[in-house]
């Protein structure tokens, strides 16, 4: 079974059983600012989780596009990606633990046919510190359900994983543990903050009988042991409780399930396959690789896992772009130019050249188009990518030079565009020490005077809402669809301030405009101005505003319902924009429209000043 079907047998599963399916969130979190991406399928429902009501319902399940930074340097093993799809089923103050584990065993067993003898689990042991029980009654379902496949499923107390790796197995089935057994979004009991939702969970391990157990992990194997043997499938969270300002626990008013399963790791175990890169999502980039590179993959341990590094991380770079991330020196930003360098350093270890990243984003969008909409961002993904690596190819052979001389990780960060990390990680494979406290230190005095520049950033949207703006702002979409009519449909919005002297518009354009070509565009405004066409608002649902062309911009975040202001006779539009307004009524309100510059604010980003006159 491959991702289309097993994606879709989970989410009819559960559908079946009375859930609303909704589309997967942003990997930029929408109105949460306290985390980059987003990590868990739970995370969009966080609301929901502590109370609130879900305008679905409170049966919900999904596939999430999800990205884990603290995974970047796992990459490289046969299970670890930074990008995932998390399957997630949600029970909203509804079913909890007696109709969950029988369902998700159902789903496992007949969905996807896994042999019940390879499926182990685990349960909370209980934190007598913080005063949270032991989960006997997730032990006791699973117990009944191994019993019905003629499996006699013991149980087994570890409690640590330090114990569990002394210990080991002992012919057990159901194993309890402390901390990996309580899941909340910043980790255990006592690293949560106070009003996050958490709960203990039980999880799901699939064995690969035929990966041995490596002695390096602790002397004998266990289901979180890390030597690859038993796979994390699946975990049901029974979330039903806070944690309060004093650091105590207390129930939350309904209890709730949240149940998240990676979608790769699901296919690996259907096809008894232990290698995730073997997957129909990432094989495809693998196999790309081996024709840019002319090296195979399993071939070595290095390059097999230069391999998995650079799939893996061009992946993630792909689908951070389409979700509106830009490469950047902070947040977001930093993490992709983190990952588009690492991929590049990875990709000169495979002898591939700069041009290969373009085509193996091609490769991800092609294998992912049916499921995300990304393939319509393919050449804005493109851009951005190669521009990122042309900075970097610059300065990379240099800067590995200057490496292998000890050179100081700040220079190699300024001067060659070496994060850390990377440093770091170089620096660990020959063997070689780096002064962290120097580095942190000059980067903290370097910061300091950044900051200075970034205070007096200029915000984008509406200044005010005094009718000079409103009429440069209607402007501003007729500017759009000129750009559009004179340089190409390729020209998308990247930016707009709008005060009540003048507008600026950033668009997606890799030149300087010609004289002719302003001077037509602001024909095509003022012709537009004198035509009086009215404008217009509609309120419509997000696809049908998309099907109606509706122009976006790119990395801008909409809900559900839309407005969308449309300029021009009904269904003759000269301008379609998601927009929340204000407008003018009709063009003629405008006066003259003029160019007062044009010039260049980033690589393949031009900057339009304007005024009406
Ligand atoms: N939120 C849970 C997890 O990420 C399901 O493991």
């Amino acid at each position: 079974m491959q991702s289309q079907e097993i994606r879709k047998k989970f989410l009819d599963f559960f559908e079946k059983k009375g859930h609303k399916i909704v589309p997967s969130s942003s990997l930029v979190p929408e109105n949460d600012p306290s985390v980059l991406f987003t990590t868990a399928g739970m995370q969009p429902m966080v609301a929901y989780l502590l109370g609130q009501e879900h305008p679905k319902g409170k049966r919900i399940a999904n596939s999430q596009k999800c990205f884990r930074a603290n995974d970047i340097e796992e990459v490289g093993d046969n299970r670890h990606t930074t990008f995932f799809e998390m399957l997630g089923n949600w029970s909203l103050g509804d079913y909890f633990k007696r109709e969950q584990i029988p369902w998700i065993f159902e789903f496992l067993t007949k969905e996807i046919k896994l042999d019940p003898k390879k499926i182990y689990v685990t349960a909370f042991i209980g934190d007598p510190a913080h005063n949270l029980p032991k989960d006997f009654e997730s032990a006791e379902i699973w117990k009944n359900l191994f019993a019905e496949k003629g499996i006699t499923a013991k149980e087994v107390e570890f409690g640590t994983e330090k114990r569990a790796s002394e210990i080991g197995m002992g012919g057990g089935r159901i194993f309890y543990y402390q901390d990996k057994n309580w899941w909340s979004m910043s980790g255990n009991p006592d690293s949560m903050q106070s009003g996050e939702p958490g709960g203990p969970d039980s999880e799901m391990f699939y064995e690969f009988s035929d990966i041995q157990h490596d002695v390096s992990f602790g002397k004998y194997c266990h289901p979180n042991c890390d030597c690859g043997r038993y796979v994390e499938i699946g975990n049901s969270v029974f979330m039903e409780y806070q944690k309060k300002s004093d650091g105590s626990f207390a129930k939350l008013p309904k209890q709730n399930v949240d149940f998240g399963g990676g979608l790769e790791r699901l296919i690996a175990a259907s096809n008894n396959e232990p290698d995730v890169f073997k997957i129909d999502t990432l094989f495809p980039i693998i196999k790309e690789i081996e024709r840019l590179s002319e090296k195979k993959y399993g071939e070595d341990f290095e390059i097999t896992k230069s391999f998995r590094i650079i799939s893996d991380h061009i992946r993630a770079a792909v689908f951070m772009i389409a979700d509106g991330v830009t490469p950047s020196n902070t947040e977001r930003g930093y993490i992709l130019r983190r990952l588009v360098r690492r991929a590049v350093v990875h990709a000169h270890k495979l002898n591939m050249n700069d041009g290969a990243f373009a085509e193996l984003a091609v490769v991800v969008v092609q294998t992912y188009k049916n499921v995300y909409s990304i393939d319509n961002k393919i050449i804005d993904i493109k851009n951005i990518l190669i521009t990122e690596i042309e900075k970097f190819k610059n300065t990379l052979d240099k800067g590995l030079k200057e490496f292998e001389k000890g050179i100081d990780p700040f220079v190699l960060l300024t001067t060659y565009g070496f994060p850390i990390e990377l440093t770091l990680e170089l620096a660990k494979e020959k063997d070689i020490v780096v002064d962290v406290k120097n580095f942190e230190e000059k980067f903290k005095k370097h910061q300091e005077i950044s900051r200075v520049g970034s205070e007096h950033k200029f915000k984008g949207g509406l200044a005010d809402h005094n009718p000079k703006t409103i009429k440069l702002h209607t402007a501003h979409h007729l500017l759009l669809a000129a750009l559009q009519e004179v340089l190409g449909k390729n020209v998308k919005q990247r930016g707009s301030n709008i005060t009540q002297e003048r507008l600026r518009l950033d668009f997606s354009f890799d030149r300087k405009l010609t004289d002719e070509e302003k001077k037509r565009v602001e024909e095509i405004v003022n012709d537009k101005i004198k035509e009086s066409l009215p404008v217009v608002c509609k309120e419509l649902p997000k696809a049908e505003a998309e099907k109606l062309g509706a122009e976006m911009e790119f990395g801008a975040k909409y809900g559900d319902v839309v407005s969308v202001y449309l300029i021009g006779e009904e269904n003759k539009w000269i301008s379609r924009e998601f927009c929340g307004g204000p407008h003018v009524g009709n063009t003629n309100e405008l006066g003259e429209f003029k160019i007062t510059k044009e010039e260049a604010v980033a690589a393949g980003i031009r900057r339009i000043k304007g005024v009406l006159e």
